[in-house]
């Protein structure tokens, strides 16, 4: 395949992601969306291993099949509600793919000289920092999604300035590294500090940060590739690394805002988690129980009933007979609807997928901000496996460590039912004072059961 060629077709490729990216921001268009993807990636990597600058295809071809087979077996395997550590450890590969080729392209840098050298150290340099930070800030959000390593943040004494001493040494040895035309010494010191800065980077992180965390790391993970495309000279790989480096900076903008966490802070880690902030785990009164035999006489006699679903109802795979739930009530007259919390579940988009999957219309699927001032109108809300994202005390009590927080105010209805199976704390490990509330009965036990009681007596 001539150079030119190879060229159009990553311009094409590099179209097809643009769509692809533009597919994955709507559910109606995402499957779209995901085949604009591959069909992207099919012909960059046809692209790529059959061009003038490949060597070795055989080598590559097999790799690709053991790696491919490897992929497919995971991809397979893994749950829905393990989509995010699968999603860190994949991020940890890149990170350590851009190292690997900045050791890789610093030991075979031909004979550039004078500025262009300078700017392929630059490159140099910069890929295998990115790269190192990546790969052990993912390899530790990957343990502690998967509960391997604790989800409390590690609080170290004088953290900031740790992080400041680790970016100011690296920027002395980067000159170092310029100035001295090359220096294995400099890049192995740096690669160190860097594998340290991104453990300790996303360790000082706590729980209830983490959905950030992942995407912040997808976002480096595409700055790594980027770095990684200008050590290889390679224009797609540039392109589709700010692609994903952008689009993974935007979506962590976007819930660093849903979660009224400042984005600065929480890169810098650690932050409105110092430790002494109460966790909410007092006794906060009495709880009120109800059957499910009252709930469905309940939702018999409503006209109004919003649905929020949380982490709860992807364990209890609970969107099923949610639906029909749904269905049964609406061939009844009564307005269901569900309220979407922007971080509800454990990946973006959490609930929309499951709900998807259950076939319940995209219309009566809202966003918090569409359905926040429609509580107080609502006769009955079904909390399906929700915590965090229903405890007021994000709004009420300053000293929550999830203070500031956007929740949805479930509270405001007549009667709310919480479906989960015991008084536990969610994701973020604080009490809700939702449950002792006049207005709230819980209905305790694994929420796909309690759906299916409901249905028999609806
Ligand atoms: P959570 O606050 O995590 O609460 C989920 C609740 O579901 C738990 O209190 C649990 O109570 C209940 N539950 C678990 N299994 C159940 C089952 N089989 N049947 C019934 N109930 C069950 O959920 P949320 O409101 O969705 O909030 C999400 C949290 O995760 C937030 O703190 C968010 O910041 C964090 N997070 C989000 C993401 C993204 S991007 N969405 C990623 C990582 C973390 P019991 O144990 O008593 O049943």
């Amino acid at each position: 395949m001539s150079a030119g060629i190879v060229q159009a077709a990553y311009i094409v490729a590099a179209v097809l992601f643009i769509m692809s990216l533009a597919g994955l921001s709507k559910q109606e268009t995402a499957r779209a969306g995901n085949y604009y993807g591959i069909a992207g990636m099919a012909i960059a990597l046809i692209a790529t291993i059959f061009g003038p600058d490949a060597q070795g295809t055989g080598w590559i071809i097999l790799a690709m099949i053991i790696g491919g087979a490897i992929g497919i077996h995971f991809a397979k395997k893994v749950e829905m509600t393990e989509m995010p550590e699968l999603v860190a450890i994949l991020h940890s590969f890149v990170g350590m793919a851009a190292v690997l080729v900045g050791f890789n392209t610093f030991l075979d840098h031909g004979d550039l000289t004078g500025a262009m050298l300078n700017i392929h150290l630059v490159e140099i340099f910069l890929g295998v920092f990115i790269g190192a930070v990546t790969f052990t800030g993912s390899v530790v959000a990957f343990g502690k999604l998967r509960g391997l390593i604790s989800s409390k943040p590690l609080m170290l004494p004088h953290r900031h300035k740790l992080n400041l001493a680790a970016v100011i040494v690296s920027f002395l040895l980067l000159m170092m590294f310029v100035n001295a035309e090359g220096s294995m010494f400099a890049l192995i010191v740096v690669t160190l500090i860097a594998f340290a800065f991104g453990y300790h980077l996303v360790a000082s992180i706590g729980g209830a940060d983490m959905p950030v965390v992942v995407s912040m790391l997808n976002s480096y993970s595409g700055w790594a590739a980027a770095a990684a495309g200008f050590m290889l000279a390679n224009d797609l790989l540039i392109v589709t690394g700010a692609l994903v480096g952008s689009s993974g900076a935007i979506l962590s903008y976007i819930m660093c805002k849903a979660m009224n966490r400042s984005f600065v802070s929480v890169i810098a880690g650690g932050f409105g988690t110092d430790g002494s902030a109460s966790t909410g785990d007092e006794e906060q009164g009495e709880h009120h129980e109800a059957s499910a035999e009252e709930v469905a006489e309940m939702l018999k006699d409503a006209r109004s009933v919003i649905i929020t679903p949380g982490y709860g109802m992807a364990v209890a795979q609970a969107q099923y007979p949610v639906h029909e739930i749904t269905e049964k009530l609406r061939k009844k007259g009564v307005n269901v609807r569900f309220g979407i919390h922007p971080v509800a579940g454990r990946l973006p988009g959490h609930m929309n997928v499951l709900l998807a999957e259950a076939k319940v219309p995209y219309d009566i699927v809202l966003e918090m901000d569409e359905i926040n001032d429609d509580f107080e109108e609502t006769d009955v809300v079904l909390v399906i496996g929700a915590n965090d994202t229903v405890n007021p005390a994000a709004q009420e009590d300053p000293n929550s460590p999830i203070a500031g927080m956007p929740v949805l105010e479930v509270w405001n209805a007549k009667h709310v039912i919480v479906f989960k199976r015991s008084m536990n704390t969610g994701y973020a490990g604080v009490q809700n004072p939702l449950f002792f509330k006049e207005n709230t009965q819980m209905l305790f036990g694994d929420a796909k059961e309690s759906c299916n009681k409901i249905l028999e007596h609806i």
